[in-house]
Parts: structure tokens; C-alpha cells; sequence
């Protein structure tokens, strides 16, 4: 079984907050989402792994990844010219994939269920495709499912105004060789696109068996600053575990799960887990409470920070308490002292504040 991440796309950023133009990087509890997709894979012992990238943002995506080795996979680099839709990329991948059956992951999907039971489930049936399903309040903004009393999917269809059920397809299919017919058979939709349900629609339609399985554990948005704050204190909460490899002095208190990265010093300062501190930071007289993330290389002096993100870079210096903030790469701020009282931030790369 092989497997095919889809990484490419427009290159729409979590704007204006980064420059980290593929959204498949945004690092939630400190890595990147597409990292989260590579281990699952790897876990459920799909280490062929085909990985579809968009000329703009391939190098940055293939500079954070390498060569797959520390995820345990061998990696296959495929181009995408432009973002034809999901049904063009498994198109583009087709020499990759021969015909061999596979896994499709979108690499922007973040996902707490584990792929292995159903790699196996699908190897050992014979379905033409298998989708994951989750029931939601709106699926109106996703693929859209009807399933019968035995799970298998009658009717799917892409983002539609009235949903046809709560079902909304979540970013990762299992298909055999067939799928490949089926794609050379459909039209671009209105959004210009290959669609991928229109494939597995065609599938149906033409008498295939399209099998499907509900997840029920979470499933999560990166897109805005508060959806991002809210996956960071999901994954912190489920997958975070006690690990410090800096330095902690004995001034100092280390409370719950947290991780502290190598070369990280803290010194006469409070961290409470669940958080994560990158590598080669410095904490100095200052307290980081819960459901906080610190990107590599920051600095943290005399201050106050909860429920957090920080993207890496970032110095924070004699301020009262940053909460519920998003802080891009190389950001500042700074207070003399008068400031008072919680700030709410939402930062871009570069910016600098002081109070
Ligand atoms: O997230 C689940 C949803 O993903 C499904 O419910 C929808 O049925 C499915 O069409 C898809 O919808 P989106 O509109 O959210 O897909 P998006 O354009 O964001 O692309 C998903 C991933 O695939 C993302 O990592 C970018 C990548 N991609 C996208 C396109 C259009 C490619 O690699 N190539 C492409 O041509």
C-alpha cells in the first residue's frame, strides 16, 4: 500500500499572522501539521509515501521534511503545476502510484484517529475506496457523504449549499486502481477543479462498492488565529508528554506535561503543562501557563504567558501577561512597566510592540 500526501495547493497563509506560505507547516504545539500526517502514515507502516507539492511553496515544504528518514518513510517528490484539485493531483502522481492500491492524506487535515486499523481493514477487503467520515454540525464546507444501514457511501457530493446529511468527508481516502478510471472520466467543477468526491461519485455510479468509516475523536480548523489557538490546546492536552532537555535551574518549577527542547535554560521561572518550549530558548523570571507553545530560539524575560502561541524567534520582555495570542516569527514586544493587565495579541512575522 502506498501512500499519497497532498501538499500542495494555493499556498494560502494564516494570514496576516505568517509568511509561512504553505499552510501545511503551521506548526500547532510546535510542529508542523504536515509532520502529524508523515507519522501517521509511518505508524500504520505505509513508508512509501509520494508527497504532491505546488512550485511555490515545494522548497520550503521539502527543506522542513528532508528525506523522509526521520519519519521512517522514503519520500517521493511530485510537482503539481497548478492547484487542479485533489483528482489532478492523484492524475499527477500516476506514475508514482502504478497500480498499486493507496492511502491519500491531505496534508493540511489534522486528525487524533490513527490510520493502521483502517490500512488493514482496506488491504484485507476488496471496496474500490474507502472514505473517512465525521459527523458535524455544518458540512457545508466540505465533501458531503450519504451512507446506507451498512456504511457503504449511495451519494457524495463537494460543498453543497444544503447538505444531504451531517456527514463531511475528512482529508483521508483509501483507493484501489479503479479510481484512475474513474478521474479520466470526470470534468473540472464549477471551481475549476477535479474534484475528488466527482471521482469517487463516478465510482459509485458506475456500480463500484465505496465503503466508509466514521471517526469520532477530533478533527481539526488551523485556518484562523482562534481555531489555530484551539488545535494547539487539543493536541497539547492529548499528545503533549513531560520530556525537558534543557536546563532547569533550581530556582525554578516545572509542573505537568511539558516538553522543554535542547539548549532551552530556565531560570527562576514557572512553566505549568500542558506547553511546549522549543530549543535554544531562555526563560528568565517569568511564568508560562497552560496550553502555551514556544518556537525555537525565544526569549522569554520577566513575563507572563498563557494559552500562547509563538511561532519562534520571538522576545518577550517585562510584560504583565500575553494571553490567547498568536505570535508570528521574529516578533517583539516589549514593556517598561506602566502596562497593565492582560494583552490579546495577534502579531505578524517581524513586528515589534512596545509598551
Ligand atoms: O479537509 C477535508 C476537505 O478537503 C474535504 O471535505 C473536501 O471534500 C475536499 O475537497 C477538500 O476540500 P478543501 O477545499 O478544504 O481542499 P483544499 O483545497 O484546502 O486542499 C486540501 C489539501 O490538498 C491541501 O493540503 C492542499 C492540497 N491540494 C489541493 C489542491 C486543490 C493539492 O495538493 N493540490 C490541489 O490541486
Amino acid at each position: 500500500m502506498k501512500g499519497l500526501v497532498l501538499s500542495g495547493g494555493k499556498g494560502t497563509r494564516l494570514r496576516p499572522i505568517t509568511h509561512t506560505a504553505a499552510k501545511q507547516l503551521v506548526p500547532v504545539a510546535n510542529k508542523p501539521i504536515l509532520f502529524f500526517v508523515l507519522e501517521n502514515l509511518a505508524e500504520a507502516q505505509v513508508k512509501d509515501v509520494g508527497v504532491i507539492v505546488s512550485p511555490e511553496t515545494g522548497p520550503a515544504i521539502q527543506e522542513a521534511v528532508g528525506d523522509g528518514s526521520r519519519f521512517g518513510i522514503s519520500i517521493t517528490w511530485i510537482t503539481q503545476d497548478r492547484p487542479g484539485g485533489l483528482a489532478h493531483a492523484v492524475k499527477v502522481a500516476r506514475p508514482f502510484l502504478g497500480d498499486s492500491p493507496f492511502v491519500m492524506y491531505l496534508g493540511d487535515n489534522l486528525i487524533e484517529t490513527r490510520i493502521t486499523a483502517f490500512v488493514k481493514e482496506f488491504k484485507a477487503g476488496d471496496a474500490a475506496a474507502m472514505i473517512l467520515l465525521k459527523a458535524v454540525a455544518d458540512p457545508s464546507a466540505s465533501g458531503v457523504a450519504v451512507v446506507d444501514a451498512h456504511g457503504h457511501v449511495v451519494r457524495l457530493v463537494e460543498k453543497p449549499k444544503v447538505p444531504p446529511s451531517n456527514l463531511a468527508l475528512v482529508g483521508v481516502y483509501f483507493f484501489r486502481n479503479a479510481i484512475h478510471a474513474a478521474i479520466d472520466a470526470i470534468k473540472p467543477s464549477a471551481r475549476g477543479e477535479l474534484e475528488i468526491t466527482d471521482a469517487i461519485q463516478r465510482l459509485l455510479d458506475t456500480g463500484a462498492r465505496v465503503d466508509s468509516r466514521i471517526i469520532t475523536d477530533w478533527w481539526l480548523d488551523t485556518g484562523k488565529k482562534d481555531d489555530l489557538l484551539a488545535a494547539n490546546t487539543t493536541v497539547l492536552t492529548s499528545w503533549c508528554r513531560r520530556k525537558i532537555e534543557g536546563d532547569v535551574d533550581s530556582a525554578s518549577e516545572v509542573t505537568g506535561e511539558v516538553e522543554i527542547g535542547p539548549g532551552t535554560t530556565v531560570r527562576n521561572s514557572k512553566v505549568k503543562g500542558p506547553s511546549v518550549i522549543g530549543r535554544d530558548c531562555r526563560i528568565v523570571d517569568s511564568v508560562i501557563d497552560p496550553f502555551t507553545s514556544i518556537g525555537d530560539h525565544s526569549r522569554i524575560l520577566r513575563s507572563h504567558v498563557r494559552h500562547t502561541v509563538l511561532l519562534g524567534h520571538c522576545h518577550i520582555e517585562g510584560v504583565d501577561a500575553v494571553e490567547n495570542s498568536l505570535i508570528g516569527l521574529n516578533a517583539q514586544v516589549r514593556s517598561s512597566g506602566k502596562h497593565r493587565g492582560p494583552l490579546h495579541l495577534s502579531l505578524g512575522d517581524d513586528s515589534t510592540v512596545d509598551l
